[in-house]
């Protein structure tokens, strides 16, 4: 079995979660959706899946962690089998370490974008030069096409291989450190790693945010459409008439789940180290709650307003139209470039970004090291190994096929934004109807100081399997086709879906052999026995 580890102290697991959590979803993606959701219009929708997925969900990820965690186990397909008493979800539950696996292999590649840039800025702030060679003084157009440049040439837009030409890209060197201290900070475990870096980066990220944040709404307006106002107003004003439009709801669903780390294999691990008497319920709230600050408090009201203030509300929608990373790295550069003391601001920015993406991605490593070790019996160090060699090959992959970010955007659409829908459906549908709502709320309420408002057990139950069969069945019938077709016409898309066929074909492997050993091991493995006499087993 696995070394044993478990949490410092009660705080330190809900920051473990809420850095998990907050991470480029929040700052990139959320903007990026609500402005192309029609800002206002968005958050609606957006609230209403809070409430009625992400909230309960996590409840019952939470809860099922904690629960195989007491059986022994710390990996979805063992927790899943346990709590789904079999088989079919043990295999289903592969999908809970896939996940946070592939989303590494891009998500660490966009994490060194964060670092490259804060370092630029560091530079321009103690050389006084301009940042990102973006130059004020010229005409907007110029600016834009800087900015838009720039982007490009680190990330390698330009086309596959080119930041392997010559030598290797500063932006390689640069992830090749930001990997390496992933894998370090998940070696040295989960109190002794995990647990002390979110301890310290999640309160310097509310720092670097707080400052920003008063930064962006101090700014001088540039007429009636271009103020701090028209931005909040952009942000929070509901449009009634879009409410309507289901593309919202779907979207409002993703970023949910996205941004939370529900559905994502990450809490069911996290979870499964608590102890009995722990409080998931306000655990699981504080988590939630803290996420929610750092999204729509300081994400969306950050980027959306700086954007409006700049850009306009029409040029803010243009802006996004170029997709996720527009905002964030093509657009407020240039509202950087235009602030007083812009360089110290984008510093900022582009430092809190990378403290929220690595205590976000090391927690995408966690899953797959418990995974390996639980499966297959090897040490921490052992499954450490294997997880740098499955991160060389998929974040390799992202890396190389950088042209266009096709290989980063095949893995994000198929896992990052279908999967995760899928694995909260699984979970749900796994914790409501095969272990059972009376089950579950049960073991929920250990050491709860509050209880879950009985309309939630409802909403466990019918509401979110519901609206996420809703969800997925109108993505298969509207969104799949097209992405089936763009397999066909593109080879490192298709290639991109293989190799994520080969990580599950690895991971049901792993599964095979775990079952195996835990059965030798007389674990609970179909969920036939109740905690209680787990318990009793393991004190005896
Ligand atoms: N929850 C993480 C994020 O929002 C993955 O980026």
């Amino acid at each position: 079995m696995s070394q044993k580890q478990e949490w410092g102290s009660r705080l330190g697991v809900i920051l473990a979660v809420a850095g998990s959590a907050v991470g480029l979803g929040n700052f990139l993606r959320f903007p990026g959706q609500a402005a192309d959701n029609g800002g206002g219009a968005f958050m609606i929708p957006y609230f209403a899946a809070l409430i009625f997925l992400g909230i309960p969900i996590g409840w019952a990820e939470w809860t099922m962690g904690r629960y195989g965690g007491r059986k022994g186990f710390h990996s979805a397909p063992a927790i899943m089998g346990a709590v789904g008493k079999g088989s079919l979800f043990r295999y289903l539950g592969i999908i809970g370490v896939l996940i946070p696996l592939a989303v590494s292999f891009y998500y660490v590649f966009i994490e060194a974008w964060c670092l490259s840039y804060a370092l630029e800025y560091l530079k321009a702030l103690i050389s006084g030069g301009n940042a990102l060679g973006i130059d004020p003084a010229t005409a907007n157009e110029v600016q834009t096409a800087a900015s838009k440049s720039h982007f490009a040439t680190t990330v390698g837009m330009e086309r596959n291989g080119v930041l392997f030409e010559g030598g290797l890209a500063p932006i390689v060197w640069v992830f090749l450190g930001v990997f390496a201290v992933n894998i370090w900070l998940v070696i040295r475990g989960l109190s002794g790693g995990i647990e002390t870096f979110c301890k310290w980066a999640m309160p310097a990220m509310a720092v670097c945010a707080l400052f920003v944040l008063v930064r962006v709404l101090t700014l001088d307006s540039h007429g009636d459409d271009r103020s701090v106002s028209a931005g909040l107003g952009y942000m929070w004003n509901p449009d009634w008439d879009k409410l309507a439009d289901p593309k919202a709801w779907i979207a409002a669903a993703g970023q949910i789940f996205f941004s939370l780390s529900v559905g994502f294999g990450v809490i069911i691990n996290y979870a499964s180290y608590m102890k009995k008497k722990d409080d998931l319920v306000l655990s699981g709230l504080t988590a939630s709650a803290t996420n929610e600050l750092f999204e729509v408090g300081f994400g969306g009201m950050i980027t959306l307003t700086a954007a409006v203030v700049f850009l306009g509300v029409a040029g803010t929608a243009e802006a996004v139209s170029g997709g996720t990373f527009g905002l964030g790295f093509s657009t407020l550069p240039i509202v950087f470039a235009h602030m007083p003391l812009g360089n110290l601001f984008g510093f900022l920015w582009f430092f809190m970004l990378f403290l929220a993406a690595i205590t976000s991605s090391i927690s995408m490593y966690q899953p797959t090291m418990a995974f390996l070790e639980e499966s297959l019996g090897v040490s921490r160090r052992q499954a450490a190994g294997m997880v740098v060699g499955l991160g060389a090959i998929g974040s390799g992959w992202c890396v190389w096929f950088s042209g266009g970010m096709t290989a980063l955007g095949t893995i994000d659409d198929w896992v990052g934004t279908f999967l995760i829908v899928v694995l909260a459906l699984v979970q749900v549908v796994a914790f409501g109807w095969i272990w059972g709502m009376d089950a579950g709320m049960k073991e929920a309420h250990h050491g709860s100081a509050m209880r879950i408002p009985r309309l939630f057990w409802f909403v466990i139950k019918y509401v979110a399997p519901l609206y996420l069969l809703i969800t997925i069945g109108r993505f298969v019938v509207q969104t799949l086709p097209g992405w089936i077709e763009g397999l066909g016409k593109n080879e490192v898309a298709r290639n991109s879906v293989l190799l994520i066929g080969a990580v599950i074909l690895f991971l049901v492997i792993c599964t095979a052999i775990g079952v195996r050993r835990w059965r030798a091991a007389g674990l609970d493995v179909d969920g036939e026995r109740l905690p209680d006499e787990d318990l009793q087993q393991s004190k005896s």
